[in-house]
């Protein structure tokens, strides 16, 4: 597992509604950084909600837009940036993330996160039209992209302060 620098750009991912952007925007505030939600450079680029660009654009288009946003904030240094959930589905975003910044996966157990699935819900289409086994299949599935190679910052039983502070803790 790489090492945390403190000169890189920090990626975090993980699944939806896992605390990235919480945790990011906190660990950017504490080290003096900028920090870049990808969803809402997104929505402020399109004037639309993922929502919508999912519904008026589709998935592919949306994943498309996604890896060249990505693509053009990886490669500033020192910032905190926070990646959608399904960013790390492409294998190419995995690739720009990994040669540009340090990648840090944001990590929730299936039992808290379940808790959360109410308040996603309606912001998250991939969660649309799914049963909760369905969502579980996903989860599972999207952590081996996830876990794969990157170091691990584990939110059970932390508050999204705690979080951040271990985080910054880590640096090297
Ligand atoms: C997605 C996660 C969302 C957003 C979009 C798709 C996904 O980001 O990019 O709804 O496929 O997991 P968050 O991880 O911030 O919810």
């Amino acid at each position: 597992v790489p090492r945390l620098s403190k000169e890189q750009s920090i990626v975090l991912t993980g699944f939806m509604g896992a605390g990235k952007t919480t945790i990011g925007s906190l660990v950017a505030e504490k080290l003096n950084r900028a920090f870049i939600d990808i969803d809402e450079v997104i929505e402020k680029e399109y004037g639309l909600s993922i929502n919508e660009i999912f519904a008026e654009h589709g998935e592919n288009k949306f994943r498309e837009i996604e890896k060249q946003t990505i693509r053009s904030f990886c490669e500033q240094p020192m910032t905190v940036i926070s990646l959608g959930g399904g960013a790390f589905t492409q294998p190419e975003v995995r690739e720009i993330c990994l040669a540009n910044c340090m990648v840090v996966y944001v990590d929730i157990s299936w039992e808290r996160w379940k808790e959360r699935l109410d308040l996603l819900i309606d912001t998250r289409p991939v969660l649309r039209e799914k049963d909760l086994k369905e969502v579980e299949e996903l989860f599972l599935q999207r952590k081996s992209a996830y876990q794969e190679n990157h170091w691990t910052l584990t939110v059970d039983g932390k508050t999204a302060e705690e979080a951040a502070d271990c985080l910054i803790d880590s640096l090297e």
